[in-house]
Formats: structure tokens, C-alpha cells, sequence
């Protein structure tokens, strides 16, 4: 069995799946996506390892912030954005570092 695989992400990025329920979707388009698969979508990412960057949901990451969802930055650690239902994706995505490199908004 290999020792590592590789992957096309150029970033990870940790979306609370638990916050995600909690506020209902809350973004997208009509506003009843989760906060993952909007971003995903809106920054028109492949699945998987094959995709540029990865999305991904996590368990409960202990700050359980009220009417928002807690997101991580990989390559940023240190700091954790809180982010509420209906924000800019395309300003969400300059905050997370996902519109440098193959990372391309559609438009
Ligand atoms: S429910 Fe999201 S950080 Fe706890």
C-alpha cells in the first residue's frame, strides 16, 4: 500500500458541518445551500483530490458561533473566520486565498 497520495488542491479549507445545519443553508443562489457546496459551486471546483482546492466539512471545531458558520483556512491557521448566512462569496473567496493560482470565480 502507497505511503501518500497525490492531490491538485492548492488549499484546504475547513467548513464546520455542524454550524452548516444550524443556520439552515443559509447560501447559494435562492439562499438554502450550505455554505461547502456554495463555494464549491460558486468557484466552479472539480470533486475530490482532482479539484484545485479542497472544500471540506468537518465536525464541530468548539467556538459554535450563533446565526454563522465557523471556516478555517488551512494555510492560515491562526486565524478563523466566522461567516454569516448570505455573505459574498466572491469576497469569501479572497479572504480564504481561493482566487490566486487555478482558483478562478466563474465570470
Ligand atoms: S457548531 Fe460549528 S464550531 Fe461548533
Amino acid at each position: 500500500m502507497k505511503d501518500h497520495v497525490q492531490s491538485n488542491w492548492s488549499s484546504a479549507i475547513l467548513v464546520c458541518r455542524k454550524c452548516s445545519k444550524k443556520v439552515e443553508g443559509g447560501f447559494g443562489p435562492d439562499g438554502d445551500e450550505r455554505l461547502a457546496k456554495a463555494l464549491r459551486r460558486h468557484l466552479k471546483l472539480k470533486k475530490g483530490r482532482k479539484a484545485a482546492a479542497g472544500i471540506v466539512e468537518v465536525n464541530c471545531l468548539g467556538i459554535c458561533p450563533k446565526g454563522a458558520v465557523t471556516v478555517i483556512n488551512g494555510a492560515q491557521s491562526r486565524e478563523w473566520l466566522l461567516v454569516r448566512p448570505c455573505a459574498d462569496l466572491d469576497d469569501l473567496a479572497r479572504k480564504l486565498d481561493l482566487l490566486a493560482g487555478e482558483v478562478h470565480p466563474p465570470g
